[in-house]
């Protein structure tokens, strides 16, 4: 079998001509459907009106919903991931290697759409397109099922996040309403130099996967999903590696968040998810209360000077894990060089000169939703850690002193890499929400979370 075999022809529509007549008619679903259309009716109600909805909907668990542990996975029929070169639910592996192998049948067209949409190629360094893609994330890119905070990114944040040294504009997929030029649909792809166990691979990393809340449900997603790998296939990559809160399948590792609050005050009003319920705020703010300066000598913001040193460090880290990057010095710099309210890098430097110790968080920023007092909510989320001299748990406690300092509200984590040696002492709380990590047409062993080295900030 050949490696294009992956995407269209063999893995889709080959699977079941039968089926294909069926599959298409069901992902053309997303379409406009006419007066009765319910979205239709949801969009004429006012904001309010549609979060109260939506707040009852999921009280209720009404509606059909993606599985988020693995024993609901088993009784999932995944119609799309089934067709998809990724490793079956329940499948043993021994071996590491592609799923399916070979060139043959890329297609040269894409997908096709139901009428009245588009595709778009959209090319954020124009800051109009940058600005609409920012628009459709904002409205539609929601945190908390109940609908009480939406996670909010700016400009600068998707700068950031999308346009790594040697992105491509061809992998930033959009769907367009023919009508009104709407963007009512996303999916990115970045380049990255992957290390899986012993092997190391050029592919892409997918993230920032966004359908029109009006457009849910409707089978947009494995569209969009076909159609970017195309456009990766294009380049001659077959494989590639993403993340997602639901169970699909199936997960290379599943992780979990942890939080530590910063300013328990807050989050107790706006009634943060994952706060320890027995404890009351004045509790809370005592429990929780950090030092007012950092401790480690030499801890200083990393400058542009650090790079080669901090490439250094993070190289003899990340070969510790299963699953990493291979970090060039100029994603080095564009992943870690501080950016006002979107990453945060200190370095710790030693007596000669020489840097021992490294710590990032990248900021994720959300609008609380109808709360009388507050608007915004800011999360530091960590990047990487890597402490060759320092105590981690004295190098991330000085990290939480600086991010509240710098008005962070809660810090998060997952429990990757070696960040289980410091969670619990630093009063982090396990959270009821897993990131499970994901790869495309490549099969190797399951690996535990602290064998996971990579994070990619969506
Ligand atoms: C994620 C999102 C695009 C899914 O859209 P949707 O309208 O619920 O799903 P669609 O009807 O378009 O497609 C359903 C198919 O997509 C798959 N799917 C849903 N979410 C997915 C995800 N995050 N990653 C990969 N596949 C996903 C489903 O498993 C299903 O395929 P299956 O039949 O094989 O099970 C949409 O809910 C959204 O925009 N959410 C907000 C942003 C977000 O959470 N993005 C994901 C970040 S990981």
């Amino acid at each position: 079998m050949t490696d294009s075999n992956l995407f269209d022809k063999k893995l889709t529509e080959d699977k079941s001509l039968k089926g294909s007549k069926k599959k298409q008619k069901k992902e053309d679903a997303w379409k406009s459907e006419g007066p009765r259309d319910p979205f239709a009716m949801l969009d004429a109600l006012p904001e309010m009106k549609q979060q109260e909805i939506q707040r009852a909907l999921h009280l209720f668990s009404i509606g059909p919903s993606l599985p988020k542990t693995l024993q609901q996975a088993k009784t999932h029929t995944y119609h799309f991931w089934d067709t998809q070169p990724v490793r079956r639910l329940g499948d043993g592996v021994g071996t590491h290697g592609p799923i399916v192998e070979g060139e043959a049948s890329l297609r040269k067209e894409p997908s096709s759409l139901p009428s009245g949409f588009s595709w778009d190629t959209l090319d954020l360094s124009s800051p109009t397109v940058l600005r609409e893609l920012c628009t459709l994330l904002n409205e539609n890119y929601m945190e908390e099922d109940d609908n009480t905070m939406r996670r909010e990114f700016s400009l600068e944040y998707l700068q950031w996040a999308l346009q790594p040294p040697n992105w491509l504009a061809q992998w930033n997929c959009g769907v367009r309403v023919h009508t009104n030029n709407k963007l009512v649909g996303f999916i990115a792809a970045l380049p990255a130099d992957v290390r899986m166990y012993e092997t190391e691979k050029r592919m892409s990393q997918v993230k920032f996967l966004c359908v029109h809340k009006k457009l849910r449900l409707k089978r947009m997603t494995p569209v969009l999903i076909r159609e970017l790998t195309r456009r990766i296939n294009q380049h001659g990559l077959y494989q590639a590696v993403y993340t997602a809160g639901i169970v699909l399948p199936t997960p290379l590792s599943s992780c979990r968040y942890w939080l530590r609050p910063l300013n328990p005050r807050k989050l107790t009003e706006v009634s943060y998810p994952g706060l320890r319920q027995n404890m009351n705020l004045h509790r809370a703010l005592k429990f929780y209360r950090l030092p007012e300066v950092t401790k480690t000598p030499g801890l200083r913001p990393l400058a542009k000077e650090d790079v080669v040193g901090v490439h250094s460090l993070l190289q003899a880290n990340l070969c510790k894990f299963h699953l990493s990057s291979m970090l060039s010095l100029q994603e080095v710099e564009h992943w870690l060089l501080p950016r006002e309210s979107v990453i945060d890098t200190y370095v710790v430097e030693g007596d000669a000169g020489t840097l021992t110790d490294v710590v990032s968080f990248y900021s994720v920023s959300s609008r609380v939703l109808n709360h009388p007092v507050h608007t915004g909510l800011r999360a530091a989320h960590l990047l990487y850690v890597a402490a060759t001299t320092t105590d981690p748990v004295d190098l991330m406690e000085d990290t939480l002193v600086l991010a509240k300092s710098k008005g962070f509200d809660v810090f998060s984590a997952l429990d990757v890499m070696d960040n289980k040696s410091f969670l619990e002492n630093l009063k982090f709380s396990i959270m009821d929400k897993s990131l499970h990590f994901y790869l495309y047409n490549w099969m190797c062993p399951n690996m535990s979370p602290d064998k996971v080295g990579l994070i990619f900030p969506n």
